[in-house]
């Protein structure tokens, strides 16, 4: 069933209250600090909600995180049953440091619809492609610039990649650089840059590489709005890292996951600036007021949008 557009509203000012108590934060160079003040805000907002919902993807499991963690029940508990993940602070490192890019983030999905991924590393893939076998996960890095280049009608000299600046990505970055590939390397927020092939205004033809599982189910939410492929794949390191995989029900540790087995119904997605970056601007106070902005998508109804809003600071 649909999720109620009714609720678009209420998860944007949850996303909005959450900037805002990170927005103080900004630039405090305490990451921990400006997280738990949108962990805090997110949750009291989300408790003032007429629904039933529970964290898939939170703060951690319960022993490593007192709020939002995974399992933990929010809204008033009256009303239709969700999925929620959350990432309060998206780029904790961006708010400390007063950087572009932080976001409050969260995506709501209809009851056992969202992907409950572990806290381990996911190999992504992101573009703007409606075909099927243009990109893939499996492809090797030229195949996927060669057969995107040739679906787009594009050189690869006027492409632009999408990656997180990281030693892990060395091999992929240096054959992008021999494909003449115009890279656009990220220090974090790879939500971020996982939603930057959504529009051509960003100039962004195509995301890889590796970073958070979490951050993947949470971009795959927004990317379901725009008919966008994504695909992502689970890094199990350690025995640690199996063995919690199987007990969330994870059985091929291997799998490639196609967007539509991430998020498998109904979605809401908001991600509210906390400092200003690619896709939305950060929270600005104004006197008594603060404006924040957030891009909003809901599957069903067809939007995606940024939202500016202003509202009383009480
Ligand atoms: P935090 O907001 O938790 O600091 O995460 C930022 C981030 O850049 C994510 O966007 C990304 O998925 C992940 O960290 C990458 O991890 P790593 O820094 O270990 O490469």
């Amino acid at each position: 069933m649909a999720i109620d557009k009714k609720f678009i509203d209420q998860f944007i000012n949850v996303t909005s209250k959450a900037a805002l108590g990170s927005s103080y934060l900004v630039g405090k160079k305490d990451k921990i600090a400006a997280d738990k003040a949108a962990v805090d805000s997110m949750r009291s907002e989300l408790n003032k909600i007429n629904f039933q919902g529970k964290i898939v993807i939170g703060e951690g499991e319960l022993d490593e995180a007192p709020m939002l963690y995974i399992g933990e029940k929010v809204g008033t508990n009256e009303g239709p049953k969700f999925d929620i993940a959350v990432d309060p602070l998206e780029g904790t490192n961006f708010a400390a440091n007063n950087l572009p890019g932080a976001l409050s983030v969260i995506a709501i999905g209809e009851k056992n619809s969202l992907f409950n991924a572990p806290e381990t590393y996911m190999e992504k893939i992101s573009a703007k492609v409606s075909e099927k076998n243009v990109i893939d996960l499996d492809y090797t890095v030229k195949q996927n610039i060669y057969n995107l280049s040739d679906y787009l009608n594009k050189n690869p000299e006027n492409l632009t990649v999408c990656i997180l600046d990281r030693p892990r990505h060395q091999e992929i970055i240096d054959e992008l650089i021999k494909l003449k590939v115009n890279l656009k390397l990220i220090t974090d927020g790879d939500v971020s840059g996982a939603l930057l092939v959504t529009e051509e205004k960003y100039s962004v033809d195509l995301f890889l590489g590796i970073g958070g599982g979490p951050e993947g189910v949470l971009a795959a939410a927004a990317l379901d709005s725009y008919n966008c492929i994504f695909q992502g794949r689970f890094l199990f390191k350690t025995d640690e890292d199996k063995a919690r995989a199987k007990k969330m029900g994870i059985n091929d540790l291997t799998k490639k996951y196609k967007l539509n087995e991430i998020v498998t119904g109904d979605s809401i997605f908001c991600a509210t600036g906390v400092t200003t970056g690619d896709l939305v601007k950060g929270i600005q106070i104004q006197g008594n007021d603060f404006v924040s902005e957030t891009l909003v998508t809901h599957k069903s109804s067809g939007l995606k949008k940024v939202v500016k809003l202003k509202q009383n600071l009480q």
